[in-house]
């Protein structure tokens, strides 16, 4: 018989804290090999509690050393490694009383980085989900907020810096060469968000004023020599506040607000109130060191944390299954934010184009997969993986149709009621539904399905035109396939933002709620056959099952006036022949062509309509994946268009050329995408011809961006040259770590090159290269995920090579960094929809994996589901 079966926690079995917590006082003494924890509670009777009721507090790889109730010695507890029930507690815990707690944690044994770490001899904390109980004993658990007073101490000469949540109330000198620093957070907060950081730091700051007039301080933390690195994060932080004031009327709380980087994480950042807490990778940028994306995205994960001030921490989760409520929320926050910042609508649809991209490459296939589940999870053993594509980026496309079907204003009203209802409190997706149904009278019960339902829906459209009488007949038919523990689905409601595209343009855009299993519509006055331009702006997340003519794509590709079908019917046509292993015909050359020259579209867009479609998502539509087989006609179907419109090619590399001191603006950068796909492309065309000129472009760069995309155009089309300037580039940035990311992830994700050695021995030098560290996040991440994750016909050779290499490395991860190797684990999900011997080989590696006794619940999670029929 098996005891050890993994444990799972379900989301009906939510129930109210027993015990709840008012003040929190902290005493820490941080030592690297020896951190004292001292904690003073006033605990007080929860929602659910009874008379005589033990207070059971978590606590993970603490050394308790004692406790005192009421300032008394109390000995009436039991511990074990994961708990420390307390029993007989004064007048059975009816009144208000005091716990104090003295432990012990060792930070720099701590490689999980959950909890209170040591990076490049700096003190961090990381408490999202359940870090806090690896710091103290507590109810470590998002509906019990407190107010915390936080004393840091530390030797003055290793840690003159101590940082912690809210407002700083004073600083002390203590005997041995030791000092302290006491904050105070006015706010209640669940022990998620609580951070604490010390070391040796520098900061840039800025005071501004909010919209009520008040003086903030705006403050980013970084090792001293990345000061000159910080000015875009700060930028960013300034804009994201006042966006929010006007978007949405919410103003920074707090008088101080600070953001710190560390090169140790393992996620993006973390919204600790008021100390935000980031990898690098999302701060630290200049021109020299930083792409155009690295920019943007830095921007973007700095709103993102910004805006969970309000939605995630003023009102937060009252569980885990509820995350979505705050991320969903927040990621939806921070597109709009970006689209925003994009400055023009055509820059709107860009952003908007790229996210969907994202959604569906990332997102759809966990949908389809062994993992799947409803942006509000009813089931997880394992809280960490559920930080997912679902509940991030799914999540957001439920807020957006939310604005979709009630307007930006009805949006508005349902966010201003939430906050009027909520603020203060940790509570649920439902309460966050209702608020937007009561604040717009509008009837949202079946619309919560997509919090319960997981699987993307298909929709399925069939029409009829009748000249006769003018009349186009619409006809949508949704299902939603199986998701593990979800046979039958009901129906979804789906806003599809809809219009007949005809040559007279008189057809408006109209909002179809399809809310029936079929449901018809019949348009008047159509006076001659249209095209269907259906969920435009991509309105929900869903796959259309549309039997659209070659023809009528390519008419939409050339004419929709929504930017995003527009782009969308290119890569239906892309999509339908690389699938049919056919290569572009002259018709679709001649559409691409007189897309690429028109002078009314921007270069970023022009750029993403000529980008194919992922390897992964083309894999999505197959019932049988030869992953060789996709890879070759994607990459033939790509030299063909690349051949074809050499001269163009040529033409657009030098006109959108970007000359003058580096602006980082969305119309240059815009420009150097194009003009980098550009060149990609006339490498793609004849690398011995357009080799050098990359090496040129390489050598001469004055930004990152066009450096970084000469030397991969050389590296992914094995041209000559590639080698020296990788040496180059290793050499002249040996110091940079994010950069060193960057030369590790180009190589482990270069594609197979005729007549180049397989990436596989390429990936297991680097492996044993002096700078790679499987102990950092984003070393770790850009060697090993960006070989399984990012370069899939490398990873899926028919010998099976690449599964064994992924075997050992989440085995090798897997006891220095749980999180990190059930990401990695991640890379085998979707192992039933190979052909064989792939499938053979995927489900062989999963067992080797699934075979070790010793595996962390996170893992075991991972392949324990890709293995469950
Ligand atoms: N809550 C963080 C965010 O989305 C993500 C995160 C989760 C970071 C868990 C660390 C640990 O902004
Ligand atoms: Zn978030």
């Amino acid at each position: 018989m098996k005891t050890d079966l993994p444990q799972s926690f379900r989301r009906l079995e939510y129930r109210p804290p027993v015990y709840t917590f008012d003040q929190v006082d902290l005493d820490i003494a941080l030592d690297p090999s020896r951190t004292i924890v001292k904690s003073r509670i006033e605990v007080l009777p929860g929602k659910s509690f009874e008379p005589g009721a033990p207070l059971v507090l978590v606590g993970q790889e603490l050394e308790f050393v004692s406790l005192r109730i009421n300032g008394q010695a109390h000995r009436h507890f039991e511990l074990t490694p994961e708990s420390l029930a307390i029993h007989s507690l004064p007048n059975e815990g009816k009144d208000k009383f005091i716990v104090e707690i003295i432990s012990i944690c060792v930070p720099n044994k701590n490689t999980s980085l959950m909890g209170l770490y040591v990076s490049n001899g700096n003190f961090f904390t990381q408490c999202e989900a359940e870090g806090f109980r690896k710091i103290t004993y507590f109810l470590d658990r998002p509906d019990v907020m407190a107010r915390y007073r936080v004393t840091l101490q530390a030797r003055e000469e290793e840690c003159p810096v101590l940082l912690s949540n809210g407002n700083f109330l004073k600083q002390e000198k203590l005997p041995n060469g030791w000092h302290s620093a006491t904050w105070e957070d006015p706010f209640p907060k669940p022990s998620y968000l609580f951070a604490l950081v010390a070391g040796k730091l520098a900061c840039i700051e800025e005071t501004i004023t909010t919209s009520s007039g008040a003086k903030k301080l705006l403050q980013i933390w970084v090792e001293p020599h990345d000061l000159n690195k910080t000015r875009h994060a700060m930028d960013s932080l300034i804009a994201s506040i006042h966006w929010d004031e006007k978007r949405f009327g919410l103003e920074l709380d707090l008088e101080r607000f600070m953001i710190v980087a560390v090169s140790d994480f393992n996620m993006g950042a973390m919204e600790n109130k008021g100390l935000n807490i980031f990898n690098t990778k999302f701060v630290l940028a200049q021109a020299e060191t930083a792409t155009d994306a690295d920019f943007a995205n830095i921007e973007s994960v700095v709103a993102h944390e910004y805006f969970h001030n309000w939605t995630g921490n003023r009102v937060t989760c009252q569980d885990w299954f509820q995350l979505s409520l705050k991320e969903g929320l927040t990621v939806f926050r921070d597109q709009e934010f970006s689209a925003d910042q994009m400055g023009s609508e055509s820059g709107r649809a860009v952003k908007r184009i790229e996210d969907v991209r994202l959604l569906r490459q990332l997102q759809f296939p966990e949908d389809a997969g062994p993992m799947a589940h409803p942006i509000r999870p009813d089931e997880y053993q394992e809280i960490n993986n559920f930080y997912t594509v679902t509940v991030y980026e799914k999540g957001s496309e439920v807020v957006r149709m939310y604005q979709t079907l009630l307007g930006r204003e009805g949006f508005r009203k349902g966010m201003d009621l939430y906050f009027q209802r909520h603020d203060g409190q940790a509570v649920t997706c439902d309460d966050f539904l209702a608020a937007m149904a009561d604040a717009n009278n509008k009837d949202l019960s079946q619309f919560q399905r997509w919090y319960s339902q997981a699987g993307t829906p298909r929709v399925k459209v069939e029409e009829v035109y009748d000249p006769a009488n003018g009349q186009y007949h619409l006809t949508l038919t949704q299902s939603c396939a199986s998701t593990p523990g979800q046979k039958d689905k009901e129906p979804f409601h789906i806003p599809l933002k809809t219009r007949l595209l005809t040559a007279k343009n008189d057809q408006p855009e109209q909002l179809l709620e399809l809310t029936q299993p079929t449901q018809s519509w019949t348009f008047q006055n159509v006076t001659e056959r249209p095209v269907l331009s259906i969920n435009r702006n991509f309105s929900a997340p869903i796959q259309l099952e549309f039997e659209q003519s070659e023809a009528d794509l390519l008419t939409q590709f050339s004419v929709d006036d929504d930017p995003f079908n527009r782009w969308e019917a290119g890569q239906r046509i892309a999509m339908q022949m690389i699938l049919g292993d056919r290569l572009p015909d002259a018709q679709l050359i001649n559409s691409y062509r007189s897309l690429l020259l028109d002078p009314n579209l921007d270069p970023a867009f022009k750029e993403l309509a000529l980008t194919l479609p992922a390897e992964t998502y083309l894999y999505e539509q197959c019932s049988s994946v030869d992953p060789q087989k996709i890879f070759m006609s994607r990459r033939a179907f790509r030299k063909e268009l690349a051949k074809q419109l050499q001269l163009e090619w040529a033409a657009l590399y030098q006109q959108n050329q970007t000359p003058g001191p580096f602006k980082s603006d969305a119309q240059s950068s815009g420009k150097r995408a194009l003009k980098n796909l550009a060149l990609s492309m006339l490498l793609e065309a004849d690398p011995k011809i357009w080799a050098p000129m990359a090496v040129n472009q390489y050598q001469v760069a004055d930004n990152m961006t066009d450096r970084y995309a000469a030397l991969a155009a050389l590296v992914i089309h094995g041209a000559k040259g590639a080698e020296e300037c990788l040496r180059d580039f290793f050499s002249r940035f040996a110091n940079d770590a994010l950069v060193i990311d960057k030369w590790f992830a180009l190589q482990s994700s270069r594609p197979p090159v005729d007549g180049k050695e397989s990436t596989l021995l390429e990936v297991k030098r680097l492996r044993e290269h002096p700078a790679f560290k499987l102990n950092n996040p984003n070393r770790a991440r850009s060697v090993i995920h960006a070989f399984c994750a990012n370069n899939p016909a490398s990873f899926h050779q028919p010998d099976g090579s690449g599964y064994a290499f992924w075997v050992e490395s989440v085995l090798a991860l897997d006891p220095i960094n749980p999180q990190v190797a059930a990401r990695l684990a991640r890379a085998l999900d979707r192992w039933r929809l190979f052909a064989q011997p792939y499938q053979g080989q995927m489900k062989a590696a999963l067992e080797q994996v699934a075979a070790c006794q010793t595996l962390s619940p996170d893992v075991r999670e991972v392949v324990g589901k890709a293995l469950a029929d």
